[in-house]
């Protein structure tokens, strides 16, 4: 991969009174990972509430394979596009999530100040593949626990947030029955071990090679994909986790118990339209979406793995300058939990 510097991005003295340009892993067209060059571009500053993060970790995840390959779900290209670019990147910095040390906030941040440690959220705004990255304080951030590394916080995020963006929206409790379909991805993981902690009864749906991972996250019970079909064994559950888009409501309802609840975490448009109307006909609930990210919802997943309750998922860690490389194991769709990237820290710092 080559390092070549933007001619927009000169060095010239920033209000922190260092050089202001960082690396960013930047892409300019949609494609395969080698769309990604780094390139020394200009660094951002905090407007007033803001908070500017030097990056220690951040992760590629299945959002950043699906905005730069624009491997969507069918239907969802189009209103996709309309936040990410039809023609080009509108975001040209990927990276959903964030660990790193604060180092300047605009006006009006109380909450935060430089020298904290955190772990952030950045979503559909994306930007957290450099060096710095900024945040609005009003962002989903948590506070990075001294005992945890860097790469261990920040595989918490994307799948974390998510699972307890879906989950909090249903009644889980003990002995609740669900089953998580995909279980070994990010958001997988974090579904069945927050689904655990909450005392439900957890079956999860994976290759044979990662039936033990997910087993060892907790899950009751594990189902091959590869050899078994769930929705044909007799079994019944309360609430059923689609992390694949393969599980739309058509093809689980038949194994639902009266009032329960289907999560579309992956799906396509024609699956998430219908599945009102089929949530309405058998009276169950469906949810699509996890909602508005929140600082709560994230704090909560930190504060499990902080009392060993919930466990990082790492599956593959790369240096920044291999950011190219991470994309294309995380392209080949069969990472289990998070592919971090790693980033060093400076001497100013
Ligand atoms: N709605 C939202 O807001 C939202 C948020 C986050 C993610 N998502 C979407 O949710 C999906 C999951 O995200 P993620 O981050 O967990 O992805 P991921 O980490 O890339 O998922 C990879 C995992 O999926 C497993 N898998 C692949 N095919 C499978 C199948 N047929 N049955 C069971 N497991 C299978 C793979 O295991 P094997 O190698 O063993 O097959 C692998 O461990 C993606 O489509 C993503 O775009 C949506």
């Amino acid at each position: 991969m080559t390092t070549r510097t933007q001619p927009s991005a000169r060095s010239r003295p920033s209000a922190l009174g260092q050089p202001a340009t960082m690396k960013a892993a930047v892409y300019r067209r949609f494609g395969a990972p080698d769309v990604i060059e780094i390139v020394e571009v200009s660094r951002p500053e905090p407007a007033a509430g803001e908070i500017l993060i030097r990056v220690r970790a951040t992760t590629v995840s299945a959002a950043d394979h699906r905005t730069r390959s624009r491997d969507v779900p069918s239907g969802l290209l189009i209103p996709s596009s309309l936040v990410l670019g039809f023609f080009r990147p509108r975001r040209p910095i990927l990276g959903m999530d964030v660990a790193g040390v604060i180092v300047a906030v605009g006006e009006h941040v109380d909450r935060f100040a430089p020298g904290d440690e955190v772990l952030v959220m950045l979503g559909s705004r994306f930007g957290g593949h450099a060096e710095y990255a900024i945040a609005a304080a009003s962002d989903a951030i948590a506070v990075k626990p001294s005992s945890m590394s860097f790469e261990e916080a920040v595989s918490l995020v994307f799948g974390g947030i998510t699972a307890r963006g879906y989950l909090s929206q249903i009644a889980i409790g003990h002995g609740t029955t669900v089953l998580v379909n995909g279980a070994s991805g990010a958001v997988g993981t974090a579904v069945v071990q927050l689904a655990k902690a909450a005392g439900a009864h957890v079956t999860g749906v994976s290759s044979k090679t990662n039936e033990a991972l997910v087993a060892s996250l907790g899950a009751d019970r594990t189902i091959d994909y590869t050899n078994h079909d769930f929705t044909s064994d007799g079994a019944t559950y309360d609430v059923i986790v689609d992390c694949v888009g393969n599980a739309p409501v058509a093809r689980v309802h038949s194994i639902l118990n009266a009032g329960g609840a289907v999560l579309l975490v992956a799906g396509d448009l024609r699956s998430i339209i219908s599945a009102r109307g089929k949530a309405r006909r058998h009276g169950i609930t469906v949810i699509t979406a996890p909602g508005a990210y929140r600082s709560e919802d994230l704090e909560y997943v930190v504060d499990l793995a902080a009392r060993g309750a919930f466990r990082p998922t790492i599956d593959r860690t790369f240096p920044f300058e291999q950011i190219q490389s991470a994309h294309r194991y995380v392209d080949t769709g069969r990472k289990r939990g998070s592919v971090v990237v790693t980033l060093a820290s400076t001497d100013h710092e």
